[in-house]
């Protein structure tokens, strides 16, 4: 398809013989020198696998050493099958970072290898043609280096429990275009093979990889394990793994006889003991639910301690951040919980959706990750019916995807991308969360039965294969005999989703583009106006309208809107004899879309949100759509307002979670820097609060639900954030009770507690959670002190904080983040601080999180959220263009977004201030 950087189809791979030596322990530059003291050269045809062992070898040379990356490196040989399509003398594949030593089809030596580092490839001459129709051998030898970036074939570093000395684990994280950093290849989705992997470690490690060992031997000449795996089934390559460390597991099976692991460090096994029973419950569920068994003998997940995402799918080899598979049951918080049952479900989703049936290329990557991500939910559901996680998806999820989805410059669910540089950031909030969104809409509408059998019979039609989105519609249409391709290309191949607005006095609805700036900026971007119509009434959405009404809270009756707008009285959705006091549109926030009422509506949906007649998922819904219509300008800052305050007797924590959201984001906006706001936008915060925080209490109660201690958690932080002067002085005594040797305070309180501490104690509270910091027994409480830590509002602990933050000997760089994303987003001065800082050593945050990592949209994206001022927006535009085109191309959009959702804050904050003000100034008295 058009632009796509594409490998040639003349040759094609259909299967690797690969065997790979990591080294462990770093080489010292005599030990890189070949005993003879020459070097290799690149077509040294004497370099095999047997004298690995003594060539030298340092490649990369472009790859920034500040960690002496040199020093480590890996060597490797495979054999690729090729099928010769079309007649060829020269064989172009993926490689990055890497050289290739020899290459070679036969007895015949390539004559030139080229490589090119934009489209990374490398490309191999031979002095003859090979005919088409004719498979050939074609083999490898190459070395490159174990880095310590997190992507391709990787370094992670650990302390041994027992000696207390400095370990590395060899790690790989090839989605979505790193498999090329860690053996030459045909590195694209579609290009399906059988791998059959060799990985040779010192006798003291276990390796691990995609399938189960079929044979491990020792190597006479220097001890090491020869360790031979089974061969894989069709495969793309961003799903094979290896890992090679020192590690402890739990095992059990499923009912299918499938064996699972849960590996760990040394001596931390028992932590894994929730996420096997999770694993083993989630593989029955989902093999249950897809209809096909899962295919591969085992399933191993494992945790690594320097990991850039929080999980990735590996198929049979899942790899894992820490915090996101281990939990302590006595030191861990509830949220820890629901993290790792979420991030399994949604890994072992993708064994199916993702691995068994992959997208065809990266436009579809929302076909796995919208699915894994639905599909999560609907498994932590099953296994966890109390843990109400479908409220909870629209409150993170769903919200997530119509926030971002709100901006000019956001993209379709079905998105172009042409080059590697790019894939990594449409891991965004529309492949997920949108992606999740429509599909719940569409398991809504067509029932959980008829979709669950089209899902059914898409995977039966293209197991080992790839599909694309379109692939899946027909599926579906099969399945329902109905027109989903039509009505679902209006969701995934547009940008946006609608407002309805709705007219109760002529019942009449109409839809337009929700835009986060209410559509009054009037610029539209090059790339909005070439994709949708010019004219944005005339761009719509087909969409299944449901409305409930006092006459029947909970009975929900729908219409397919595929009209611009529509009359509802002569629709059968108002039903003659209805008395209607109110009306809420989209019932349970399965559509992806907001509503917009008259004022009066909203003056009345008040009522059942105070007194519970609408269903807590109801009421998070109109909350939401307020607040999101008054931040556009739609509405009257007093129509948000009115609605957050109708929320004091709330219980449910799902709707909690938004309202908490909104009341700090309307902080930052408009209270930032007026202490006088403050004070009175705080005691409107903690006076809503107050009831249901009284209620629970701060001490658990024995046995009580898992969403009563998230909730818990959640006030008192919020509480605590803003100012409650009785809630500071119980955290501040809770912490000094546990330093003088007490009770230990409770995992669900210890950020609120030590936020607080570090927030209005002194130098030495600051210093006591940093030293608790250093001892945190596991990454769950070392991120909770990071958090808390950000919460400082001392100028010289800023500047010290976003040093430290640097400093790997301190943070591991999969933490950083959390360091600069909570200064941005705790006071102004951190903001600011942190906003100069990122530019100050932009080159530094460039080389350790921008290549090829996604990281870096994330630093970006968190250091920019909360400005509201043109002048920010304006520096950052000047800033991003000054950088080398090559160091933004990963970001391109991000930054787009950041500069657009600033100036929409900032007009939010113009039009707003003196209403939010006048509101909330007559509220307290
Ligand atoms: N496939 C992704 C991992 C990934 C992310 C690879 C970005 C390359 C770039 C994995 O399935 C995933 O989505 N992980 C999530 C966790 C999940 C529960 C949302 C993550 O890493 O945050
Ligand atoms: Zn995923």
């Amino acid at each position: 398809m058009s632009g796509r950087q594409l490998l040639p189809t003349n040759v094609r791979p259909l299967g690797y013989d690969l065997t790979l030596e990591p080294e462990l322990e770093p080489q010292t530059s005599g030990e890189r020198q070949r005993s003879d003291g020459t070097a290799v050269s690149a077509t040294d045809p004497t370099t095999t696998i047997q004298d690995w062992s003594e060539s030298e070898g340092v490649v990369g040379e472009s790859r920034s050493n500040d960690d002496d990356d040199g020093a480590f490196v890996f060597r490797g040989h495979e054999t690729i099958e090729l099928e010769v399509v079309q007649e060829t003398e020269e064989i172009v594949l993926n490689a990055l970072e890497l050289k290739i030593h020899t290459a070679r089809v036969g007895d015949l030596e390539a004559r030139e290898i080229r490589y090119d580092d934009d489209v990374q490839t490398a490309t191999l001459v031979f002095d003859q043609r090979f005919p088409a129709g004719r498979n050939i051998q074609l083999e490898l030898s190459f070395q490159g280096v174990l880095n310590s970036k997190m992507v391709g074939f990787y370094r992670a570093k650990y302390k041994d429990q027992v000696s207390g000395s400095t370990k590395y684990m060899a790690v790989t994280q090839f989605e979505p275009t790193d498999a090329r950093q860690a053996f030459p290849c045909w590195d694209e989705p579609a290009l399906k093979s059988r791998f059959r992997i060799t990985l040779i470690v010192p006798g003291d490690r276990q390796a691990i990889s995609n399938m189960p060992v079929e044979q491990e031997t020792c190597r006479e000449s220097d001890g090491k394990k020869v360790v031979r795996f089974a061969e894989t089934p069709l495969m793309s390559t961003y799903l094979v793994a290896f890992v090679v460390g020192e590690l402890d597991y739990l095992e059990a099976h499923t009912a299918d006889g499938v064996k699972v692991r849960v590996y760990t460090q040394k001596g931390a096994a028992r932590q894994g003991s929730f996420a096997l029973d999770c694993a083993v419950r989630v593989l029955s569920f989902f093999t249950d639910f897809f209809g096909t068994p899962y295919p591969l003998p085992k399933e191993d997940l494992i945790a690594i301690p320097d990991f850039a995402a929080g999980a990735m799918e590996n198929w049979g080899c899942i790899t894992f951040r820490e915090t996101a598979l281990l939990l302590d049951p006595e030191k861990s918080a509830a949220s820890a919980r629901s993290r790792v049952a979420e991030v399994v479900a949604h890994e072992l989703a993708h064994q199916w959706f993702g691995n068994l049936v992959t997208m065809e290329w990266w436009t579809h990557l929302w076909l796995n990750e919208g699915f894994a991500t639905w599909a999560a939910e609907l498994a932590v559901d099953h296994m966890f019916p109390t843990w109400q996680q479908w409220m909870q998806f629209v409150s993170t999820t769903f919200a997530a995807a119509l926030r971002l989805d709100a901006l000019r410059s956001s993209h379709p669910i079905e998105v172009e991308v042409a080059r590697a540089q790019q894939v990594n950031e449409i891991f965004d909030a529309i492949s997920y969360c949108k992606g999740a969104s429509v599909i719940r809409m569409l398991a809504n509408y067509l029932g959980l039965e008829v979709f669950r059998d089209g899902l059914r019979r898409y995977l039966r039609k293209f197991t080992y294969g790839n599909a694309s989105t379109d692939d899946l519609w027909q599926a579906l249409e099969e399945e329902s005999g109905k027109p989903i391709a039509h009505m679902m290309r209006s969701w995934t191949r547009q940008t946006g989703y609608p407002v309805i607005h709705f007219d109760d006095t002529k019942m009449v609805v109409h839809q337009e583009r929700f835009l986060a700036d209410g559509g009054f900026s009037g610029t539209k971007s090059a790339s909005e106006s070439a994709a949708n119509k010019s004219d944005s009434e005339s761009v719509h959405w087909i969409v299944p309208l449901g409305m409930i009404n006092n006459a029947g809270p909970s009975d929900a009756r729908y219409l397919l809107l595929d009209q611009p707008q529509a009359e509802l009285s002569s629709s059968g959705v108002v039903r003659a004899g209805d008395e209607l006091r109110w009306i809420k549109l989209n019932p349970h926030q399965t559509g992806t879309y907001r509503v917009n009422y008259s004022l009066s509506m909203w003056a009345k949906l008040v009522e059942p949100i105070r007194d519970k007649t609408l269903g807590a998922t109801d009421r998070l819904g109109l909350a939401m759509d307020a607040f999101a219509l008054t931040k556009a300008g739609l509405l009257p800052a007093s129509v948000a307002l009115q609605t957050l305050a109708a929320f004091s007797k709330e219980d449910e924590y799902a709707c909690w979670l938004d309202v908490v959201g909104s009341l700090g984001e309307l902080g930052v906006i408009f209270a930032s820097e007026e202490a006088d706001l403050r004070g009175h936008f705080d005691r409107f915060a903690c006076d809503l609060f107050r009831h249901t925080a009284e209620r629970l209490g701060w001490r658990p109660k024995p046995n009580e639900e898992h969403v009563t201690a998230l909730l818990r958690s959640l006030l008192v932080g919020a509480l605590v954030k803003h100012g409650d002067k009785a809630a500071v002085s119980e955290a501040r005594r809770l912490w000094k009770a546990e330093h003088e040797g007490a009770d230990r305070v409770p995992a669900d309180l210890r950020l609120a507690v030590m936020s607080a501490v570090v927030q209005h104690g002194t130098g030495t509270d600051f210093d006591a959670v940093l030293e608790a910091y250093s001892k945190a027994p596991m990454d769950e409480e070392r991120v909770r002190c990071i958090r808390a830590l950000g919460c400082t509002r001392d100028r010289n602990k800023i500047q010290w904080l976003l040093d430290w933050g640097l400093d790997r000997t301190q943070v591991k760089s999969q933490d950083a983040i959390y360091v600069y994303s909570t200064l941005a987003a705790n006071t102004a001065e951190g903001r600011r601080a942190t906003w100069s800082y990122l530019r100050e050593h932009w080159t530094t945050f460039y080389q350790r999180f921008g290549k090829g990592n996604f990281l870096l949209s994330s630093f970006v994206a968190s250091i920019l959220r909360d400005f509201s001022t043109e002048e920010v927006a304006i520096e950052a535009e000047n800033f991003f263009q000054s950088i080398p085109a090559k160091e933004r191309e990963s970001i391109l959009r991000t930054i787009q977004q950041s500069v657009e959702r600033i100036r929409a804050n900032a007009a939010w904050r113009q039009r707003d201030a003196v209403a939010v003000r006048e509101w909330l100034s007559k509220h307290d008295r």
